[in-house]
């Protein structure tokens, strides 16, 4: 049989840490690939006024799968200050290229599972009488990846013909005193067949996985055209799906109750930027970043990435502390697109079992704050907690 070839982008910081890691425990399982590496993050802005290259794009375009650790992003001024002296005032904006990787492949459905893993320290426990009861997250989070406020159709001072058509809706009348430098616009844009199809993939996972739910989670009540598109959306797609419930509630409400009674929920849909902050918030139920895995989908094309960012603080340190399970459970997704599914188990079986024991702990798992010292206070370091999930393997 022939391998697939897969794009891995590590990254920036942390990223070119963590993304070797889960190579390794991919070829542990016997998995066989071919791997291409593909330049992407702040060094090709700085150098080349692009963080997301051609040629990155090519190799991703012609291969269909890509395995991404982290980029670096700063915001606007800071980004113009880093780029090199002979790309300036040349016309080069910054642009974050993951968000630019989902829109140029149209990787529509960012998949965030949310699973406790027993024995993890971090996991959310509550009170209940004079002890503690730790209930049992198993939420995936369904995540609208390329609309919604994240478009990029934005200003600060807007074009007087973008001022005028603004100004046809009657409820500009509150900004009319305003004057355009002062003013800032983010379009929040849904789109039917955007809201259709990340509906419709959280039905199927739901009917797949066994969940009786399927929340959406926005806030149609005030943001009626946009989140209300979603939500009729669900009602419609929900129609097929007699057995699984279709739950809605307002992502203010949902981030409070989430700490409340968080095993009720099953799959959450959500737009963009909501998807963004409440899968980051059951994220922190059930380990936090260090935990938290990702896949971006398309129609003909994926990419695979952990939550977290590059964190440029630890990317230095001699011995690396960061924890690499959340890559490491990103490769297995990544295996499970490409119909590995018994691997896919395998892997996640084996940081269970790592957890459960609870031997091998990284810094994060342990409390501690990251820092070098971190490693003679007990804590394993990104090697030697893949080292433990590979002799479960
Ligand atoms: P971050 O996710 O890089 O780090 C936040 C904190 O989470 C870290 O200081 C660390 O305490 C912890 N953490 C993250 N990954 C961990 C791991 N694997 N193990 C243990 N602890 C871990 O977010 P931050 O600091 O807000 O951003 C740093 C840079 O990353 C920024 O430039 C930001 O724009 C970028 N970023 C990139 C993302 C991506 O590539 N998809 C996502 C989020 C942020
Ligand atoms: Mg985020």
């Amino acid at each position: 049989m022939s391998h697939p070839t897969i794009v891995t982008m590590p990254g920036d910081g942390i990223g070119k840490t963590v993304l070797p890691e889960a190579l390794r425990v991919l070829d542990r399982t016997g998995f066989r690939a071919s791997y291409v590496h593909a330049d992407i993050g702040w060094e090709f802005w700085c150098r080349e006024g692009n963080a997301l290259p051609a040629r990155t794009v090519d190799l991703l375009a012609k291969h269909r799968v890509g395995f991404f650790g982290a980029i670096t992003s700063k915001p606007k001024a800071e980004a113009a200050a880093e780029l090199d002296p002979a790309l300036r005032d040349r016309g080069y904006t910054y642009f974050s290229p993951i968000v630019g990787l989902r829109q140029r492949f149209d990787l529509d459905i960012s998949i965030r599972p949310c699973q406790s893993f027993p024995g993890n320290p971090l996991n959310f426990i509550r009170r209940k009488g004079d002890g503690f009861e730790e209930p049992r997250v198993d939420v995936v989070i369904f995540r609208q990846n390329t609309e919604c406020l994240y478009c990029g159709v934005e200003w600060t001072n807007p074009p007087s013909t973008v001022r005028a058509a603004l100004e046809t809706h009657p409820r500009m009348a509150a900004f009319r005193h305003v004057a355009s430098p002062d003013l800032a616009v983010s379009c929040r844009i849904y789109t039917r067949p955007a809201c259709r199809r990340i509906v419709e993939a959280a039905f199927a996972h739901a009917a797949k996985h066994g969940y009786r739910s399927v929340t959406v989670c926005e806030k149609p009540n005030v943001i009626r055209e946009t989140s209300g598109m979603m939500l009729s959306e669900a009602r419609i797609v929900k129609a097929r799906y007699p057995d699984i419930a279709l739950w809605d509630t307002n992502i203010d409400a949902q981030t409070m109750w989430l700490t409340k009674d968080p095993e009720n929920y099953g799959v959450i849909v959500s737009g963009n930027m909501f998807g963004d902050i409440i899968s980051d918030a059951f994220a922190g139920l059930t380990g936090g970043l260090g935990f938290a895995a990702s896949a971006n989908l398309g129609r003909d094309c994926a990419v695979f990435e952990p939550t977290h960012g590059s964190a440029p603080k630890y990317a230095d340190y001699p011995v690396p502390i960061v924890n690499p399970i959340a890559t490491i459970l990103t490769a297995a997704m990544m295996l499970d697109h490409l119909g590995e599914a018994d691997r896919a188990e395998a892997v996640r079986r084996a940081v269970a079992d790592v957890v459960r024991e609870g031997r091998v702990r990284t810094y994060d798992m342990l409390r501690l704050k990251g820092s070098p010292d971190a490693l003679r206070q007990g804590a394993a370091s990104t090697t030697q907690m893949t080292d433990a999930i590979l002799a479960r393997l």
